[in-house]
Protein backbone atom coordinates (compact mmCIF):
# COMPACT_ATOMS: atom_id res chain seq x y z
CA UNK A 1 0.00 0.00 0.00
CA UNK A 2 1.57 3.60 -1.14
CA UNK A 3 2.34 5.36 1.95
CA UNK A 4 -0.22 8.62 2.96
CA UNK A 5 2.08 11.80 3.11
CA UNK A 6 -0.80 13.77 3.97
CA UNK A 7 -4.84 14.43 3.85
CA UNK A 8 -7.57 16.23 2.37
CA UNK A 9 -10.82 17.35 3.68
CA UNK A 10 -13.65 16.99 1.73
CA UNK A 11 -14.34 20.96 2.11
CA UNK A 12 -10.86 21.99 0.30
CA UNK A 13 -11.19 18.79 -1.92
CA UNK A 14 -14.30 19.98 -2.94
CA UNK A 15 -13.05 23.71 -3.41
CA UNK A 16 -10.30 22.46 -5.36
CA UNK A 17 -12.70 20.47 -7.90
CA UNK A 18 -14.50 23.74 -8.39
CA UNK A 19 -17.34 23.10 -11.50
CA UNK A 20 -16.08 19.29 -11.97
CA UNK A 21 -19.96 18.30 -13.14
CA UNK A 22 -20.86 18.06 -16.51
CA UNK A 23 -22.74 20.54 -17.29
CA UNK A 24 -21.12 22.76 -14.82
CA UNK A 25 -24.12 23.72 -12.75
CA UNK A 26 -25.80 21.48 -9.75
CA UNK A 27 -28.12 19.73 -11.86
CA UNK A 28 -26.62 17.68 -14.15
CA UNK A 29 -29.02 15.59 -14.51
CA UNK A 30 -31.11 17.36 -17.04
CA UNK A 31 -28.70 16.81 -20.36
CA UNK A 32 -25.81 14.98 -18.82
CA UNK A 33 -23.68 13.62 -21.57
CA UNK A 34 -21.69 10.91 -19.53
CA UNK A 35 -22.30 9.21 -15.78
CA UNK A 36 -21.44 12.24 -12.97
CA UNK A 37 -19.03 9.26 -11.63
CA UNK A 38 -16.83 9.16 -14.71
CA UNK A 39 -16.37 13.40 -14.35
CA UNK A 40 -15.75 13.08 -10.48
CA UNK A 41 -12.91 10.32 -11.52
CA UNK A 42 -11.93 12.53 -14.47
CA UNK A 43 -11.90 16.11 -12.35
CA UNK A 44 -9.90 13.69 -9.63
CA UNK A 45 -7.48 12.47 -11.81
CA UNK A 46 -6.73 15.72 -13.30
CA UNK A 47 -6.14 16.74 -9.75
CA UNK A 48 -3.46 14.57 -9.35
CA UNK A 49 -1.73 15.21 -12.86
CA UNK A 50 -1.60 18.73 -12.47
CA UNK A 51 0.39 18.50 -8.81
CA UNK A 52 -2.63 20.38 -7.28
CA UNK A 53 -3.35 17.66 -4.96
CA UNK A 54 0.03 15.95 -4.15
CA UNK A 55 0.31 11.73 -4.92
CA UNK A 56 0.15 10.06 -1.79
CA UNK A 57 -2.76 12.71 -0.49
CA UNK A 58 -5.43 10.34 1.61
CA UNK A 59 -9.11 11.17 -0.03
CA UNK A 60 -11.83 12.32 2.51
CA UNK A 61 -14.18 8.98 3.11
CA UNK A 62 -16.91 8.28 0.33
CA UNK A 63 -19.61 9.71 2.34
CA UNK A 64 -17.84 13.09 3.49
CA UNK A 65 -17.15 13.50 -0.01
CA UNK A 66 -20.48 12.97 -0.99
CA UNK A 67 -22.05 14.90 1.39
CA UNK A 68 -20.03 18.09 0.94
CA UNK A 69 -20.58 17.58 -3.28
CA UNK A 70 -23.67 17.03 -2.55
CA UNK A 71 -23.85 14.04 -4.64
CA UNK A 72 -25.15 10.54 -3.80
CA UNK A 73 -22.80 8.28 -1.86
CA UNK A 74 -22.87 5.60 -5.27
CA UNK A 75 -21.57 8.49 -7.49
CA UNK A 76 -18.41 8.34 -5.25
CA UNK A 77 -17.96 4.98 -4.37
CA UNK A 78 -17.99 4.52 -8.46
CA UNK A 79 -15.93 7.21 -8.81
CA UNK A 80 -13.40 5.76 -6.35
CA UNK A 81 -13.39 2.79 -7.88
CA UNK A 82 -12.78 4.18 -11.59
CA UNK A 83 -9.73 6.07 -10.04
CA UNK A 84 -8.75 2.30 -8.50
CA UNK A 85 -9.15 1.08 -11.99
CA UNK A 86 -6.94 3.17 -13.55
CA UNK A 87 -4.35 2.88 -11.12
CA UNK A 88 -4.94 6.35 -9.80
CA UNK A 89 -6.25 5.11 -6.01
CA UNK A 90 -5.29 2.86 -3.49
CA UNK A 91 -7.37 1.39 -1.05
CA UNK A 92 -7.31 -1.05 1.76
CA UNK A 93 -10.14 -1.70 4.80
CA UNK A 94 -10.96 0.53 7.35
CA UNK A 95 -7.74 3.27 5.60
CA UNK A 96 -8.35 6.12 3.38
CA UNK A 97 -7.83 6.01 -0.24
CA UNK A 98 -4.33 7.10 -1.22
CA UNK A 99 -3.82 9.19 -4.77
CA UNK A 100 -1.53 7.27 -6.65
CA UNK A 101 -0.43 7.51 -9.82
CA UNK A 102 -0.28 3.95 -11.95
CA UNK A 103 3.02 2.40 -12.09
CA UNK A 104 2.37 1.97 -16.28
CA UNK A 105 3.16 5.12 -16.64
CA UNK A 106 6.58 5.39 -18.47
CA UNK A 107 8.98 7.77 -17.16
CA UNK A 108 10.93 7.95 -20.14
CA UNK A 109 11.07 8.96 -22.96
CA UNK A 110 8.11 10.12 -22.14
CA UNK A 111 6.92 9.72 -25.95
CA UNK A 112 6.72 6.43 -26.27
CA UNK A 113 4.69 3.59 -25.69
CA UNK A 114 1.00 3.78 -23.66
CA UNK A 115 1.46 7.63 -23.71
CA UNK A 116 2.40 8.37 -27.06
CA UNK A 117 -0.96 9.59 -28.49
CA UNK A 118 -1.56 11.72 -25.23
CA UNK A 119 -1.49 15.20 -26.56
CA UNK A 120 0.69 17.63 -24.00
CA UNK A 121 -1.16 21.13 -24.16
CA UNK A 122 -0.41 21.48 -20.08
CA UNK A 123 3.16 22.29 -20.55
CA UNK A 124 4.27 25.21 -22.35
CA UNK A 125 8.41 24.04 -23.28
CA UNK A 126 9.99 23.77 -26.63
CA UNK A 127 11.67 21.13 -27.22
CA UNK A 128 15.97 21.43 -27.47
CA UNK A 129 17.23 23.22 -30.77
CA UNK A 130 19.29 20.44 -31.55
CA UNK A 131 22.47 22.09 -33.38
CA UNK A 132 22.86 24.03 -30.16
CA UNK A 133 22.60 21.65 -27.80
CA UNK A 134 24.85 19.10 -29.59
CA UNK A 135 27.98 22.22 -30.25
CA UNK A 136 27.23 23.14 -26.43
CA UNK A 137 27.48 19.66 -24.65
CA UNK A 138 30.71 19.43 -27.23
CA UNK A 139 32.28 22.80 -26.06
CA UNK A 140 31.54 21.40 -22.70
CA UNK A 141 33.60 18.13 -23.67
CA UNK A 142 36.06 20.45 -24.55
CA UNK A 143 36.43 22.88 -21.64
CA UNK A 144 36.04 19.60 -19.14
CA UNK A 145 40.00 19.24 -18.41
CA UNK A 146 40.01 21.92 -16.10
CA UNK A 147 36.96 21.28 -14.25
CA UNK A 148 37.72 17.28 -13.97
CA UNK A 149 41.13 18.41 -12.13
CA UNK A 150 38.50 19.61 -9.32
CA UNK A 151 36.16 18.24 -6.98
CA UNK A 152 33.23 19.77 -9.38
CA UNK A 153 31.27 21.53 -7.04
CA UNK A 154 30.43 25.17 -7.38
CA UNK A 155 27.36 26.10 -5.00
CA UNK A 156 27.20 29.50 -6.83
CA UNK A 157 27.60 28.46 -10.43
CA UNK A 158 30.48 27.95 -12.33
CA UNK A 159 32.28 31.49 -13.45
CA UNK A 160 31.92 30.47 -17.01
CA UNK A 161 27.89 30.46 -17.06
CA UNK A 162 27.45 33.46 -14.49
CA UNK A 163 29.55 35.91 -16.85
CA UNK A 164 27.11 34.41 -20.20
CA UNK A 165 24.00 35.51 -17.87
CA UNK A 166 25.93 38.30 -16.86
CA UNK A 167 26.70 39.44 -20.61
CA UNK A 168 22.96 38.92 -21.35
CA UNK A 169 21.64 40.73 -18.50
CA UNK A 170 23.92 43.71 -19.61
CA UNK A 171 23.06 43.53 -23.59
CA UNK A 172 19.64 44.10 -22.52
CA UNK A 173 20.43 46.98 -20.52
CA UNK A 174 20.56 46.62 -17.19
CA UNK A 175 25.06 46.04 -16.44
CA UNK A 176 25.51 42.84 -14.17
CA UNK A 177 28.67 41.03 -12.92
CA UNK A 178 29.00 37.63 -12.46
CA UNK A 179 29.07 38.39 -9.03
CA UNK A 180 25.76 39.56 -8.80
CA UNK A 181 24.13 36.05 -10.38
CA UNK A 182 23.52 32.33 -8.28
CA UNK A 183 22.98 29.62 -10.85
CA UNK A 184 20.22 27.43 -9.79
CA UNK A 185 18.68 24.31 -10.94
CA UNK A 186 15.90 26.27 -12.87
CA UNK A 187 13.80 29.29 -12.50
CA UNK A 188 11.66 26.88 -9.71
CA UNK A 189 14.40 25.88 -7.87
CA UNK A 190 15.19 29.77 -7.97
CA UNK A 191 11.94 30.46 -6.41
CA UNK A 192 12.17 28.00 -4.11
CA UNK A 193 15.46 29.77 -2.29
CA UNK A 194 14.31 32.99 -2.53
CA UNK A 195 11.00 31.57 -0.69
CA UNK A 196 13.53 30.00 1.99
CA UNK A 197 15.64 33.36 2.28
CA UNK A 198 12.67 36.03 2.40
CA UNK A 199 9.43 34.29 3.77
CA UNK A 200 8.29 33.13 6.79
CA UNK A 201 5.52 30.06 7.33
CA UNK A 202 2.41 32.20 7.37
CA UNK A 203 3.75 34.83 5.54
CA UNK A 204 1.70 36.80 2.66
CA UNK A 205 3.31 36.50 -0.94
CA UNK A 206 1.32 38.96 -3.23
CA UNK A 207 1.07 37.47 -7.02
CA UNK A 208 -0.73 38.22 -10.01
CA UNK A 209 -3.82 36.52 -11.01
CA UNK A 210 -3.52 33.80 -13.19
CA UNK A 211 0.11 33.31 -12.56
CA UNK A 212 2.57 30.31 -13.14
CA UNK A 213 1.06 27.63 -11.60
CA UNK A 214 4.34 26.23 -9.87
CA UNK A 215 4.62 29.76 -8.58
CA UNK A 216 1.65 29.13 -6.28
CA UNK A 217 2.74 25.20 -4.74
CA UNK A 218 5.91 26.74 -4.17
CA UNK A 219 3.93 29.51 -1.42
CA UNK A 220 1.71 27.09 -0.37
CA UNK A 221 4.72 24.24 -0.11
CA UNK A 222 6.38 26.47 2.30
CA UNK A 223 3.62 27.01 4.34
CA UNK A 224 2.88 30.80 3.10
CA UNK A 225 -0.16 32.47 1.96
CA UNK A 226 -0.51 33.72 -1.56
CA UNK A 227 -2.55 36.99 -1.75
CA UNK A 228 -3.86 37.28 -5.10
CA UNK A 229 -4.47 40.63 -7.39
CA UNK A 230 -6.45 40.25 -10.72
CA UNK A 231 -4.47 40.37 -14.17
CA UNK A 232 -6.81 41.77 -16.83
CA UNK A 233 -6.79 39.60 -19.63
CA UNK A 234 -6.52 42.55 -21.84
CA UNK A 235 -5.55 45.39 -19.97
CA UNK A 236 -2.80 43.85 -17.47
CA UNK A 237 -1.74 44.93 -14.16
CA UNK A 238 -3.77 47.29 -12.09
CA UNK A 239 -1.01 48.82 -10.14
CA UNK A 240 -3.31 50.93 -7.80
CA UNK A 241 -5.10 47.77 -6.70
CA UNK A 242 -1.39 46.27 -6.33
CA UNK A 243 -0.51 48.83 -3.97
CA UNK A 244 -3.94 48.93 -2.07
CA UNK A 245 -3.44 45.25 -1.06
CA UNK A 246 0.29 45.85 -0.48
CA UNK A 247 -0.86 49.09 2.39
CA UNK A 248 -3.74 46.45 3.42
CA UNK A 249 -2.16 42.80 3.81
CA UNK A 250 1.35 43.99 4.28
CA UNK A 251 2.93 41.02 2.57
CA UNK A 252 6.43 39.98 2.57
CA UNK A 253 7.08 39.64 -1.02
CA UNK A 254 5.56 40.82 -4.19
CA UNK A 255 5.83 37.92 -7.44
CA UNK A 256 5.56 38.99 -10.88
CA UNK A 257 5.85 38.01 -14.29
CA UNK A 258 6.54 41.49 -15.92
CA UNK A 259 7.70 39.73 -19.90
CA UNK A 260 5.07 38.00 -21.92
CA UNK A 261 3.46 36.29 -18.31
CA UNK A 262 2.81 32.66 -18.39
CA UNK A 263 -0.04 32.30 -18.86
CA UNK A 264 -1.43 35.60 -20.71
CA UNK A 265 1.54 36.81 -22.49
CA UNK A 266 1.14 40.26 -21.27
CA UNK A 267 4.63 42.43 -20.53
CA UNK A 268 4.33 45.37 -18.06
CA UNK A 269 5.25 48.50 -19.75
CA UNK A 270 8.20 50.98 -18.62
CA UNK A 271 6.06 52.87 -16.28
CA UNK A 272 4.34 49.97 -14.89
CA UNK A 273 7.73 49.21 -14.12
CA UNK A 274 9.41 52.06 -12.45
CA UNK A 275 6.14 52.12 -10.29
CA UNK A 276 6.36 48.85 -9.17
CA UNK A 277 9.83 49.17 -7.92
CA UNK A 278 8.49 52.65 -6.47
CA UNK A 279 6.26 50.67 -4.34
CA UNK A 280 9.14 48.30 -3.29
CA UNK A 281 10.85 51.04 -1.89
CA UNK A 282 8.02 52.90 -0.07
CA UNK A 283 6.61 49.71 1.70
CA UNK A 284 9.97 48.02 1.80
CA UNK A 285 8.99 45.20 0.29
CA UNK A 286 11.23 43.29 -1.80
CA UNK A 287 9.75 41.96 -5.74
CA UNK A 288 10.49 39.00 -7.30
CA UNK A 289 10.60 39.08 -10.83
CA UNK A 290 10.35 36.20 -12.82
CA UNK A 291 12.00 36.90 -16.92
CA UNK A 292 11.74 32.95 -17.24
CA UNK A 293 9.69 34.22 -20.61
CA UNK A 294 11.84 37.72 -21.42
CA UNK A 295 13.01 36.67 -24.23
CA UNK A 296 10.28 35.06 -26.15
CA UNK A 297 9.31 38.90 -27.55
CA UNK A 298 6.96 37.90 -30.36
CA UNK A 299 5.27 41.39 -31.41
CA UNK A 300 7.40 43.91 -29.54
CA UNK A 301 10.39 43.65 -27.18
CA UNK A 302 10.35 44.14 -23.69
CA UNK A 303 11.32 46.73 -21.75
CA UNK A 304 14.51 46.69 -19.96
CA UNK A 305 14.56 44.44 -17.29
CA UNK A 306 12.66 45.62 -14.32
CA UNK A 307 15.31 45.52 -11.84
CA UNK A 308 16.65 48.83 -14.00
CA UNK A 309 13.96 51.02 -13.00
CA UNK A 310 15.00 50.54 -9.29
CA UNK A 311 14.80 53.87 -7.17
CA UNK A 312 17.21 53.80 -3.93
CA UNK A 313 15.46 51.53 -0.99
CA UNK A 314 13.75 49.14 -3.56
CA UNK A 315 14.82 45.13 -3.47
CA UNK A 316 14.29 43.70 -6.89
CA UNK A 317 15.55 39.95 -7.08
CA UNK A 318 15.11 38.57 -10.81
CA UNK A 319 14.98 34.97 -11.67
CA UNK A 320 15.75 33.99 -15.11
CA UNK A 321 16.45 30.60 -16.65
CA UNK A 322 17.30 28.75 -19.61
CA UNK A 323 14.02 26.42 -19.92
CA UNK A 324 12.00 28.81 -22.48
CA UNK A 325 14.75 29.84 -24.55
CA UNK A 326 17.36 27.36 -24.81
CA UNK A 327 15.89 24.27 -23.06
CA UNK A 328 14.03 22.66 -19.69
CA UNK A 329 16.08 19.56 -20.08
CA UNK A 330 19.19 21.67 -19.10
CA UNK A 331 17.98 22.29 -16.07
CA UNK A 332 19.41 25.59 -15.60
CA UNK A 333 18.22 28.90 -14.01
CA UNK A 334 19.84 31.41 -11.99
CA UNK A 335 18.80 34.72 -9.90
CA UNK A 336 19.99 38.11 -9.60
CA UNK A 337 20.68 40.53 -6.97
CA UNK A 338 21.69 43.70 -6.57
CA UNK A 339 24.94 42.92 -4.83
CA UNK A 340 26.13 39.61 -3.79
CA UNK A 341 23.57 36.87 -3.97
CA UNK A 342 25.68 35.06 -0.64
CA UNK A 343 22.67 34.13 1.52
CA UNK A 344 20.85 32.38 -1.12
CA UNK A 345 23.77 30.54 -2.31
CA UNK A 346 23.85 29.31 1.31
CA UNK A 347 20.20 28.39 1.22
CA UNK A 348 21.12 25.94 -1.23
CA UNK A 349 23.60 23.72 0.58
CA UNK A 350 20.92 21.95 2.31
CA UNK A 351 19.21 21.65 -0.64
CA UNK A 352 20.99 20.06 -3.93
CA UNK A 353 24.76 22.11 -3.04
CA UNK A 354 25.22 22.81 -6.64
CA UNK A 355 24.68 22.35 -10.57
CA UNK A 356 25.63 19.90 -12.62
CA UNK A 357 29.02 21.43 -14.20
CA UNK A 358 28.08 19.92 -17.91
CA UNK A 359 24.90 21.41 -17.99
CA UNK A 360 26.57 24.60 -17.28
CA UNK A 361 29.23 24.95 -19.72
CA UNK A 362 26.63 23.97 -21.98
CA UNK A 363 23.69 25.90 -21.20
CA UNK A 364 26.51 29.45 -20.93
CA UNK A 365 27.55 28.77 -24.70
CA UNK A 366 23.64 28.62 -25.58
CA UNK A 367 23.32 31.78 -23.88
CA UNK A 368 26.39 32.73 -25.83
CA UNK A 369 24.62 32.01 -29.11
CA UNK A 370 21.22 33.00 -28.98
CA UNK A 371 21.14 35.07 -31.51
CA UNK A 372 21.84 31.58 -34.18
CA UNK A 373 18.64 30.09 -33.14
CA UNK A 374 16.29 32.41 -31.07
CA UNK A 375 14.86 34.40 -34.21
CA UNK A 376 14.11 30.79 -35.66
CA UNK A 377 12.62 29.91 -32.53
CA UNK A 378 10.67 32.91 -32.60
CA UNK A 379 9.24 32.73 -36.34
CA UNK A 380 8.02 28.85 -35.32
CA UNK A 381 6.16 30.24 -32.13
CA UNK A 382 4.46 33.05 -34.30
CA UNK A 383 3.22 30.75 -36.87
CA UNK A 384 2.16 28.01 -34.17
CA UNK A 385 0.63 31.23 -32.22
CA UNK A 386 -1.86 31.38 -35.00
CA UNK A 387 -2.85 28.10 -35.76
CA UNK A 388 -3.78 27.92 -32.31
CA UNK A 389 -5.30 31.55 -31.94
CA UNK A 390 -7.73 30.28 -35.49
CA UNK A 391 -8.13 26.61 -33.68
CA UNK A 392 -9.88 28.70 -31.05
CA UNK A 393 -11.69 30.44 -33.00
CA UNK A 394 -12.77 27.66 -34.69
CA UNK A 395 -13.69 25.02 -32.29
CA UNK A 396 -14.27 27.32 -29.08
CA UNK A 397 -16.96 29.64 -30.62
CA UNK A 398 -17.52 32.44 -28.25
CA UNK A 399 -14.38 32.22 -26.33
CA UNK A 400 -11.77 35.24 -26.22
CA UNK A 401 -7.94 35.36 -26.05
CA UNK A 402 -5.80 37.54 -23.75
CA UNK A 403 -3.97 40.43 -25.38
CA UNK A 404 -0.62 38.67 -25.23
CA UNK A 405 2.31 40.25 -26.91
CA UNK A 406 4.61 36.99 -26.17
CA UNK A 407 5.76 34.05 -24.62
CA UNK A 408 4.31 30.35 -25.25
CA UNK A 409 0.37 30.14 -24.49
CA UNK A 410 -2.76 31.37 -25.04
CA UNK A 411 -4.89 32.73 -21.94
CA UNK A 412 -8.83 31.96 -23.22
CA UNK A 413 -11.77 33.02 -21.75
CA UNK A 414 -14.71 30.27 -22.72
CA UNK A 415 -18.60 31.69 -22.90
CA UNK A 416 -19.15 29.40 -19.74
CA UNK A 417 -17.31 28.85 -16.79
CA UNK A 418 -16.76 24.97 -16.74
CA UNK A 419 -12.53 25.50 -17.32
CA UNK A 420 -12.14 22.09 -14.97
CA UNK A 421 -14.72 20.05 -16.58
CA UNK A 422 -13.48 21.11 -19.81
CA UNK A 423 -9.33 19.78 -18.98
CA UNK A 424 -11.14 16.26 -17.06
CA UNK A 425 -13.33 15.53 -20.49
CA UNK A 426 -10.34 16.48 -22.37
CA UNK A 427 -8.06 13.89 -21.07
CA UNK A 428 -10.79 11.44 -21.93
CA UNK A 429 -10.04 12.77 -25.39
CA UNK A 430 -6.30 12.40 -25.23
CA UNK A 431 -5.34 15.46 -24.95
CA UNK A 432 -4.01 16.85 -21.21
CA UNK A 433 -4.80 20.62 -21.04
CA UNK A 434 -4.17 22.56 -17.63
CA UNK A 435 -7.11 24.58 -15.95
CA UNK A 436 -7.53 27.65 -15.48
CA UNK A 437 -8.19 26.85 -11.80
CA UNK A 438 -4.42 25.64 -11.57
CA UNK A 439 -3.17 29.62 -12.26
CA UNK A 440 -5.31 30.97 -9.48
CA UNK A 441 -6.07 29.97 -5.92
CA UNK A 442 -9.25 29.13 -4.39
CA UNK A 443 -11.04 27.96 -7.29
CA UNK A 444 -10.79 31.06 -9.47
CA UNK A 445 -10.34 31.22 -13.01
CA UNK A 446 -13.46 28.40 -13.99
CA UNK A 447 -14.11 30.37 -17.05
CA UNK A 448 -10.42 29.97 -18.46
CA UNK A 449 -7.73 27.51 -19.70
CA UNK A 450 -4.28 27.95 -20.79
CA UNK A 451 -3.32 26.82 -24.51
CA UNK A 452 0.12 26.33 -24.75
CA UNK A 453 1.39 27.13 -28.35
CA UNK A 454 4.77 24.96 -27.83
CA UNK A 455 3.31 22.08 -30.05
CA UNK A 456 3.82 21.38 -33.54
CA UNK A 457 1.11 22.66 -35.62
CA UNK A 458 -0.61 19.87 -36.92
CA UNK A 459 -0.91 18.67 -33.37
CA UNK A 460 -1.67 22.16 -32.08
CA UNK A 461 -4.49 21.95 -34.64
CA UNK A 462 -5.47 18.80 -33.73
CA UNK A 463 -5.30 19.31 -29.82
CA UNK A 464 -7.66 22.63 -29.77
CA UNK A 465 -9.78 20.54 -32.00
CA UNK A 466 -10.70 17.93 -28.83
CA UNK A 467 -10.70 20.47 -26.48
CA UNK A 468 -13.08 22.26 -28.66
CA UNK A 469 -15.02 19.00 -28.13
CA UNK A 470 -14.01 18.84 -24.55
CA UNK A 471 -15.84 22.07 -24.00
CA UNK A 472 -18.99 20.81 -25.90
CA UNK A 473 -18.89 17.58 -23.36
CA UNK A 474 -18.60 20.10 -20.40
CA UNK A 475 -21.23 22.12 -21.39
CA UNK A 476 -23.48 19.61 -21.97
CA UNK A 477 -23.82 20.38 -25.95
CA UNK A 478 -23.83 18.35 -28.73
CA UNK A 479 -20.53 15.60 -28.29
CA UNK A 480 -18.13 15.02 -30.27
CA UNK A 481 -18.97 13.79 -33.71
CA UNK A 482 -18.41 10.05 -34.48
CA UNK A 483 -16.08 10.76 -36.61
CA UNK A 484 -13.90 12.54 -33.78
CA UNK A 485 -15.14 9.79 -31.20
CA UNK A 486 -13.27 6.75 -33.32
CA UNK A 487 -10.47 8.64 -33.18
CA UNK A 488 -10.48 8.86 -29.50
CA UNK A 489 -7.01 8.31 -27.65
CA UNK A 490 -7.04 7.23 -23.76
C1 LIG B 1 7.04 31.92 -15.40
C2 LIG B 1 7.74 30.63 -15.14
N1 LIG B 1 8.58 30.53 -14.10
C3 LIG B 1 9.24 29.39 -13.85
C4 LIG B 1 9.06 28.28 -14.62
C5 LIG B 1 9.85 27.05 -14.29
O1 LIG B 1 10.98 27.06 -15.09
P1 LIG B 1 12.24 26.10 -14.90
O2 LIG B 1 12.10 25.02 -15.92
O3 LIG B 1 13.40 26.98 -15.21
O4 LIG B 1 12.26 25.63 -13.50
C6 LIG B 1 8.19 28.32 -15.69
C7 LIG B 1 7.95 27.13 -16.50
O5 LIG B 1 6.93 26.99 -17.12
C8 LIG B 1 7.52 29.54 -15.97
O6 LIG B 1 6.68 29.64 -17.00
Amino acid sequence: MFPATGTIGAATLTKQLGAWRPDGGPCPARRAPRPAYLALAEALRLLVLDGRVPVGTALPSERALAAHLDVSRTTVTAAYAELRDSGHLQSRQGARSVLTLPHSVPAEPADTGAEADLIRLNVAAPSAPDQIVHDGYRHALECAPPYLAGIGLYPGGIRALREAIARRYTDRGMPTTAEQVLVTSGAQHALRLVLDTLVHPGDRVLIEQPTHHGTILAIRRHNARPVAVGLHPEHGWDLDQLEAVVKQQNPRMIFTIADFHNPTGLLLDEAGRARLCEISARYRVPVVVDETMAELALDRPAPRPLASFAPRGAQIITIGSASKTVWAGLRVGWIRTETSPDSLTAARHDMDLAGAVFEQLAAGYALDHLGDFLPARLDSLRTARAVAADAVAEHLPGATTSAGVGGLCLWVTLPRPVGTATAAAAAGLGVRIAAGSAFGIDGALERNIRIPYSLPPDQLARAVELVGAAYRRATGGTTASPDLADQLVV
